[in-house]
């Protein structure tokens, strides 16, 4: 009897002990640019294996950019997890992000370490994914319509206030498909074509992955998407399809930062090391994200659209992470495009 009141007397201490070892590795605030999913279940295993407590922000590339931006005097994010890398790059040039160089580098693909070289070190390629169109084919079929196989398609008249694509003020998704046309077209002729699109645009939702979403819902036949997240929503069992345009297509490579003046510095290195490893990349899939992990030997899921059969364009990520270009080019789609009337 003494033994057990004695056991239940040193149990609360014997908790608060742990939680205190817990307490001792810290924490880290996580700004998270991947669907939710992932980044709460990164943030719970690398929780588990390290005893750092993480919290977690999920935003769009772009908001995330603005915030880290505006907390920039007295930086409240540690880490900034996926998300397209023209803002992470934008990040690095504007001196928001911190140097660091992981053990892990050699281990990723050329197109992972370029990212990190572009920036000086101060970003790193995670993921890489290709853009494309999503479409609903029931809806599609139920109006009659073919869906679009070439960037040229999305003007005809068929898709009139059918088609959904992000706005790129918030989205990385979206900024990815302007500069894509850009260097396909010619900058002019691309804001001819971003115009003339305009008018078969129904909404430019917040977030990338809203208009796939809608598509999947059911609520527009087309979006302008990267082809991975098509993949998400027809394991998620919607009736979705995806398109690789017939002229070619602009890609993003995921990144991550480590913020600079982040508070928790240690354990974001520590994080950022780990993110880089096979079996932390294998959570994209896990949680059906189907983006190419950068290392190389995480395994590439069959369910990702494999990059080495998609027609990319030589996208020039310097040029277009570049900070008075992605500034500038977002602006002008702002002024001459999303002013318009549809
Ligand atoms: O998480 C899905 C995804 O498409 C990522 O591949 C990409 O980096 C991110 O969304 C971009 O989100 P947003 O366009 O909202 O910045």
């Amino acid at each position: 009897m003494l033994h057990r009141i004695l056991q239940a007397a040193l149990l609360p201490a014997v908790l608060l002990a742990s939680a205190g070892a817990a307490r001792a590795q810290g924490s880290l605030n996580l700004y998270c640019s991947v669907q939710v999913e992932w980044c709460q279940a990164a943030a719970n295993a690398f929780q588990r294996e390290s005893g750092i407590r993480v919290s977690v922000s999920q935003k769009g590339s772009g908001e995330v950019l603005a915030q880290i931006r505006a907390e920039a005097q007295n930086p409240r994010g540690d880490l900034w997890f996926g998300g397209t890398g023209d803002p992470h790059l934008q990040a690095a040039e504007e001196n928001l992000s911190a140097e660091y160089r992981s053990a892990a580098l050699d281990q990723l693909h050329d197109w992972a370490q370029k990212q990190a070289r572009d920036s000086r070190y101060r970003t790193v390629g995670i993921y890489a994914g290709a853009l494309g169109f999503g479409f609903n084919p029931e809806l599609l079929a139920r109006r009659n319509i073919a869906p679009p196989a070439c960037w040229k398609d999305l003007l005809d008249a068929r898709f009139r206030n059918e088609i959904q694509m992000a706005n790129p003020q918030s989205s990385g998704t979206a900024y990815v498909m302007i500069a894509t046309i850009v260097q396909i077209m010619g900058e002019d002729p691309a804001f001819e074509y971003l115009k003339a699109l305009h008018r078969n645009i129904n909404a430019y939702p917040r977030s990338g992955t809203g208009p796939i979403k809608s598509v999947a819902r059911g609520e527009t036949g087309v979006s302008i998407s990267f082809v991975h997240d098509a993949v998400t929503e027809r394991l998620g069992g919607f009736p979705v399809s995806s398109a690789l345009p017939c002229e070619g297509t602009g890609y993003e490579v995921g990144s991550m930062s480590i913020i600079r003046g982040a508070r928790n510095l240690r354990n974001a290195q520590r994080f950022y090391d780990w993110a880089l490893t096979p079996a932390a990349q294998a959570l994209g899939a896990e949680t059906k994200q189907f983006q190419t992990p950068s290392n190389r030997a995480a395994p590439v899921p069959p369910e990702a659209p494999q990059m080495s059969q998609i027609r990319l364009i030589d996208y020039d990520f310097a040029r277009y992470g570049a900070s008075a270009e992605r500034r500038r080019l977002i602006e002008r789609w702002d002024r001459e495009v999303n002013a318009l009337p549809r």
